[in-house]
Protein backbone atom coordinates (compact mmCIF):
# COMPACT_ATOMS: atom_id res chain seq x y z
CA UNK A 1 0.00 0.00 0.00
CA UNK A 2 1.37 3.35 -1.02
CA UNK A 3 1.52 5.51 1.67
CA UNK A 4 -0.32 8.95 0.43
CA UNK A 5 0.11 12.25 2.62
CA UNK A 6 -3.10 14.13 3.92
CA UNK A 7 -2.42 17.88 3.42
CA UNK A 8 -3.54 20.40 5.93
CA UNK A 9 -5.86 23.35 5.39
CA UNK A 10 -2.89 25.38 5.32
CA UNK A 11 -1.25 23.19 2.92
CA UNK A 12 -4.30 22.82 0.70
CA UNK A 13 -4.54 26.88 0.80
CA UNK A 14 -0.93 26.89 -0.85
CA UNK A 15 -1.56 24.44 -2.84
CA UNK A 16 -4.57 26.30 -4.52
CA UNK A 17 -2.39 29.31 -5.50
CA UNK A 18 -0.38 26.86 -7.08
CA UNK A 19 -2.90 25.41 -9.29
CA UNK A 20 -4.07 28.67 -10.19
CA UNK A 21 -1.14 29.85 -11.31
CA UNK A 22 -1.26 27.11 -13.62
CA UNK A 23 -4.55 27.32 -14.89
CA UNK A 24 -4.57 31.17 -15.89
CA UNK A 25 -0.74 30.10 -18.14
CA UNK A 26 -2.51 27.69 -19.89
CA UNK A 27 -5.71 29.89 -20.63
CA UNK A 28 -3.18 32.50 -21.99
CA UNK A 29 -1.26 30.11 -23.94
CA UNK A 30 -5.31 29.44 -25.93
CA UNK A 31 -4.91 33.10 -26.88
CA UNK A 32 -1.44 32.88 -28.39
CA UNK A 33 -1.84 29.36 -29.74
CA UNK A 34 -2.22 29.40 -33.73
CA UNK A 35 -1.22 28.30 -36.96
CA UNK A 36 2.75 29.13 -37.90
CA UNK A 37 4.24 29.32 -34.35
CA UNK A 38 6.80 27.03 -33.17
CA UNK A 39 6.57 24.68 -29.87
CA UNK A 40 9.78 26.52 -28.65
CA UNK A 41 7.44 30.19 -28.86
CA UNK A 42 5.14 28.38 -26.49
CA UNK A 43 7.52 27.30 -24.09
CA UNK A 44 9.43 30.82 -24.38
CA UNK A 45 5.49 32.42 -23.48
CA UNK A 46 4.94 29.21 -20.88
CA UNK A 47 8.06 30.42 -19.08
CA UNK A 48 8.01 33.75 -19.31
CA UNK A 49 3.96 33.99 -18.18
CA UNK A 50 5.52 31.60 -14.90
CA UNK A 51 8.01 33.83 -14.24
CA UNK A 52 5.36 37.25 -14.42
CA UNK A 53 3.68 35.43 -11.75
CA UNK A 54 6.27 35.01 -9.41
CA UNK A 55 6.08 30.73 -10.10
CA UNK A 56 8.81 28.27 -11.64
CA UNK A 57 8.11 26.28 -14.28
CA UNK A 58 8.25 22.53 -13.26
CA UNK A 59 9.44 20.55 -15.98
CA UNK A 60 12.83 22.87 -16.80
CA UNK A 61 15.73 20.50 -15.58
CA UNK A 62 13.59 17.76 -13.73
CA UNK A 63 15.35 14.64 -14.42
CA UNK A 64 16.81 16.17 -17.28
CA UNK A 65 13.92 17.91 -19.06
CA UNK A 66 15.59 20.16 -21.35
CA UNK A 67 12.58 22.75 -21.36
CA UNK A 68 9.63 24.34 -19.75
CA UNK A 69 7.07 23.05 -20.84
CA UNK A 70 5.85 19.46 -22.69
CA UNK A 71 4.20 20.30 -26.20
CA UNK A 72 2.61 16.87 -27.65
CA UNK A 73 1.75 17.10 -30.87
CA UNK A 74 -0.62 14.25 -32.49
CA UNK A 75 0.84 11.47 -32.33
CA UNK A 76 2.97 12.53 -29.51
CA UNK A 77 1.14 10.82 -26.67
CA UNK A 78 3.33 13.11 -23.99
CA UNK A 79 6.42 14.93 -22.86
CA UNK A 80 6.66 16.05 -26.14
CA UNK A 81 10.00 18.52 -26.28
CA UNK A 82 9.31 22.34 -27.90
CA UNK A 83 12.03 22.94 -30.48
CA UNK A 84 11.85 25.41 -33.36
CA UNK A 85 11.81 22.98 -36.19
CA UNK A 86 8.10 22.38 -34.87
CA UNK A 87 5.35 24.77 -36.43
CA UNK A 88 2.42 24.16 -35.86
CA UNK A 89 -0.22 23.17 -39.19
CA UNK A 90 -3.55 23.94 -39.96
CA UNK A 91 -5.50 20.38 -38.45
CA UNK A 92 -3.04 19.52 -35.82
CA UNK A 93 -3.75 18.70 -32.03
CA UNK A 94 -1.72 19.73 -29.49
CA UNK A 95 -1.35 19.35 -25.72
CA UNK A 96 0.52 21.68 -24.21
CA UNK A 97 1.28 20.67 -20.10
CA UNK A 98 2.15 23.28 -17.44
CA UNK A 99 3.65 22.28 -14.20
CA UNK A 100 3.91 25.40 -11.91
CA UNK A 101 6.03 25.59 -8.59
CA UNK A 102 4.74 28.63 -6.32
CA UNK A 103 4.60 28.61 -2.20
CA UNK A 104 6.76 25.43 -2.85
CA UNK A 105 4.31 23.68 -4.13
CA UNK A 106 3.25 22.15 -7.68
CA UNK A 107 0.09 22.65 -9.34
CA UNK A 108 -0.17 20.36 -13.08
CA UNK A 109 -3.00 21.27 -15.53
CA UNK A 110 -3.10 20.33 -19.48
CA UNK A 111 -5.73 20.62 -22.45
CA UNK A 112 -5.43 19.36 -25.95
CA UNK A 113 -5.99 22.50 -28.27
CA UNK A 114 -7.43 22.34 -31.99
CA UNK A 115 -5.28 24.22 -34.30
CA UNK A 116 -7.46 25.48 -37.47
CA UNK A 117 -10.15 23.06 -38.44
CA UNK A 118 -9.65 19.75 -36.98
CA UNK A 119 -10.54 15.97 -38.98
CA UNK A 120 -13.42 14.28 -37.50
CA UNK A 121 -10.94 11.62 -36.32
CA UNK A 122 -8.68 14.33 -34.22
CA UNK A 123 -11.96 16.01 -32.80
CA UNK A 124 -13.42 12.43 -31.80
CA UNK A 125 -9.82 11.36 -29.79
CA UNK A 126 -9.94 14.81 -28.14
CA UNK A 127 -13.52 14.84 -26.72
CA UNK A 128 -12.97 11.31 -25.73
CA UNK A 129 -10.17 12.47 -23.39
CA UNK A 130 -12.09 15.81 -22.40
CA UNK A 131 -14.78 13.56 -20.97
CA UNK A 132 -12.71 11.32 -19.49
CA UNK A 133 -11.52 13.10 -17.80
CA UNK A 134 -14.90 15.00 -16.05
CA UNK A 135 -16.05 11.05 -15.80
CA UNK A 136 -12.73 10.45 -13.74
CA UNK A 137 -13.36 13.39 -11.72
CA UNK A 138 -16.85 12.62 -10.78
CA UNK A 139 -15.75 9.21 -9.03
CA UNK A 140 -14.20 11.26 -6.29
CA UNK A 141 -15.02 11.67 -2.74
CA UNK A 142 -13.53 10.25 0.45
CA UNK A 143 -13.89 6.68 0.97
CA UNK A 144 -14.06 6.06 -3.05
CA UNK A 145 -11.32 3.63 -4.41
CA UNK A 146 -8.51 4.39 -6.86
CA UNK A 147 -9.98 1.80 -8.70
CA UNK A 148 -13.14 3.43 -9.66
CA UNK A 149 -11.34 6.49 -11.45
CA UNK A 150 -9.84 4.13 -13.63
CA UNK A 151 -12.65 2.02 -14.75
CA UNK A 152 -14.96 4.70 -15.28
CA UNK A 153 -12.07 6.76 -17.74
CA UNK A 154 -11.67 2.72 -19.48
CA UNK A 155 -15.33 1.85 -19.68
CA UNK A 156 -16.46 5.02 -21.19
CA UNK A 157 -13.33 5.33 -23.43
CA UNK A 158 -13.04 1.83 -25.02
CA UNK A 159 -16.95 2.24 -26.03
CA UNK A 160 -16.31 5.01 -27.84
CA UNK A 161 -13.61 3.31 -29.76
CA UNK A 162 -10.25 4.70 -28.21
CA UNK A 163 -7.70 2.93 -25.81
CA UNK A 164 -6.19 4.29 -22.45
CA UNK A 165 -2.68 4.55 -22.43
CA UNK A 166 -1.00 2.15 -19.74
CA UNK A 167 2.10 3.55 -19.88
CA UNK A 168 1.79 6.59 -17.62
CA UNK A 169 -0.19 7.01 -15.08
CA UNK A 170 -2.02 10.34 -12.76
CA UNK A 171 0.15 10.84 -9.83
CA UNK A 172 0.03 12.30 -6.26
CA UNK A 173 1.33 16.46 -6.25
CA UNK A 174 2.34 18.49 -3.47
CA UNK A 175 5.81 19.33 -2.58
CA UNK A 176 6.70 17.20 -4.80
CA UNK A 177 6.06 16.74 -8.58
CA UNK A 178 5.37 13.28 -8.51
CA UNK A 179 4.98 11.17 -5.48
CA UNK A 180 2.35 8.35 -4.57
CA UNK A 181 -0.28 7.53 -5.43
CA UNK A 182 -0.32 6.10 -8.57
CA UNK A 183 -3.61 6.90 -10.39
CA UNK A 184 -3.97 4.60 -13.37
CA UNK A 185 -6.14 5.50 -15.75
CA UNK A 186 -7.90 1.73 -16.51
CA UNK A 187 -9.01 -0.54 -14.02
CA UNK A 188 -11.40 -2.32 -12.06
CA UNK A 189 -14.41 -0.53 -10.00
CA UNK A 190 -13.93 -1.26 -6.39
CA UNK A 191 -10.53 -2.00 -6.20
CA UNK A 192 -7.52 -0.08 -5.39
CA UNK A 193 -6.75 1.76 -1.78
CA UNK A 194 -9.64 4.20 -0.52
CA UNK A 195 -8.80 7.85 -1.25
CA UNK A 196 -9.76 10.33 2.35
CA UNK A 197 -10.46 13.31 2.28
CA UNK A 198 -7.25 15.95 2.13
CA UNK A 199 -5.40 13.97 -0.62
CA UNK A 200 -3.93 15.76 -3.64
CA UNK A 201 -2.88 14.09 -6.77
CA UNK A 202 -3.37 14.77 -11.07
CA UNK A 203 -5.97 12.89 -13.12
CA UNK A 204 -4.53 13.25 -16.70
CA UNK A 205 -6.02 10.55 -19.21
CA UNK A 206 -4.48 9.75 -22.34
CA UNK A 207 -6.28 8.66 -24.82
CA UNK A 208 -5.39 6.90 -28.30
CA UNK A 209 -7.62 6.26 -31.51
CA UNK A 210 -5.57 3.33 -32.48
CA UNK A 211 -3.82 0.88 -29.58
CA UNK A 212 -2.91 1.73 -26.15
CA UNK A 213 0.87 0.85 -26.97
CA UNK A 214 3.73 3.74 -26.82
CA UNK A 215 7.19 4.25 -27.69
CA UNK A 216 9.79 6.67 -26.39
CA UNK A 217 11.69 8.16 -28.71
CA UNK A 218 15.97 8.15 -28.59
CA UNK A 219 15.88 11.54 -26.78
CA UNK A 220 14.60 9.22 -24.17
CA UNK A 221 11.28 11.65 -23.54
CA UNK A 222 9.31 12.13 -25.85
CA UNK A 223 6.43 9.17 -26.04
CA UNK A 224 4.81 8.26 -29.25
CA UNK A 225 2.00 5.83 -30.70
CA UNK A 226 3.48 2.81 -31.53
CA UNK A 227 0.81 2.92 -34.44
CA UNK A 228 1.52 6.17 -35.36
CA UNK A 229 -2.37 7.16 -34.22
CA UNK A 230 -3.52 9.99 -32.94
CA UNK A 231 -3.51 11.07 -28.85
CA UNK A 232 -4.94 13.29 -27.01
CA UNK A 233 -4.80 14.37 -22.81
CA UNK A 234 -6.25 16.28 -20.42
CA UNK A 235 -5.55 16.84 -16.68
CA UNK A 236 -6.18 18.54 -13.49
CA UNK A 237 -4.84 18.90 -9.79
CA UNK A 238 -7.18 18.05 -7.38
CA UNK A 239 -7.90 17.43 -3.35
CA UNK A 240 -10.18 14.75 -2.28
CA UNK A 241 -12.82 16.17 0.17
CA UNK A 242 -15.85 14.92 2.16
CA UNK A 243 -18.60 15.10 -0.73
CA UNK A 244 -16.41 14.79 -4.16
CA UNK A 245 -13.82 17.05 -4.96
CA UNK A 246 -12.33 20.37 -5.50
CA UNK A 247 -10.17 21.02 -9.00
CA UNK A 248 -7.26 22.87 -7.82
CA UNK A 249 -6.32 23.52 -11.72
CA UNK A 250 -10.31 25.10 -12.31
CA UNK A 251 -9.79 27.57 -15.17
CA UNK A 252 -10.71 31.27 -14.55
CA UNK A 253 -12.23 30.97 -18.10
CA UNK A 254 -12.69 28.51 -20.68
CA UNK A 255 -10.80 27.27 -23.77
CA UNK A 256 -11.28 29.54 -27.32
CA UNK A 257 -9.19 26.71 -29.27
CA UNK A 258 -10.19 23.30 -26.74
CA UNK A 259 -13.39 23.65 -25.75
CA UNK A 260 -15.26 24.48 -29.28
CA UNK A 261 -17.66 21.43 -29.89
CA UNK A 262 -20.66 20.17 -27.16
CA UNK A 263 -20.72 16.25 -28.23
CA UNK A 264 -24.06 14.77 -26.98
CA UNK A 265 -22.63 11.65 -25.92
N1 LIG B 1 3.48 17.42 -16.44
C1 LIG B 1 3.74 16.02 -16.62
C2 LIG B 1 2.74 15.27 -15.77
O1 LIG B 1 1.59 15.54 -15.93
C3 LIG B 1 5.14 15.64 -16.26
C4 LIG B 1 6.16 16.23 -17.14
S1 LIG B 1 7.71 15.77 -16.60
C5 LIG B 1 8.69 16.67 -17.60
O2 LIG B 1 3.03 14.52 -14.91
F1 LIG B 1 9.88 16.55 -17.15
F2 LIG B 1 8.54 16.21 -18.85
F3 LIG B 1 8.30 17.91 -17.58
CO1 LIG C 1 0.82 15.26 -14.04
CO1 LIG D 1 1.20 17.54 -16.36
Amino acid sequence: MPSVAIKSMREIGLMREAGQIAAATLVEVDKMIRPGITTEAINTFVHEDTLRRGARPAPLNYRGFPKSVCTSRNEVVCHGIPNDQEVLEPGDIINVDVTSIYNDFHGDTSATFYIGDPSPEAKHVVEVARRSLELGIATVRDGSRIGDIGAAIQEFAEGQGCSVVRAFVGHGIGRIFHEDPQVPHYGRRNSGFRLKAGMTFTIEPMINLGGYEVDVLDDDWTAVTRDGSLTAQFEHTLVVTKRGCELLTKRPEPLKNSERFDMKW
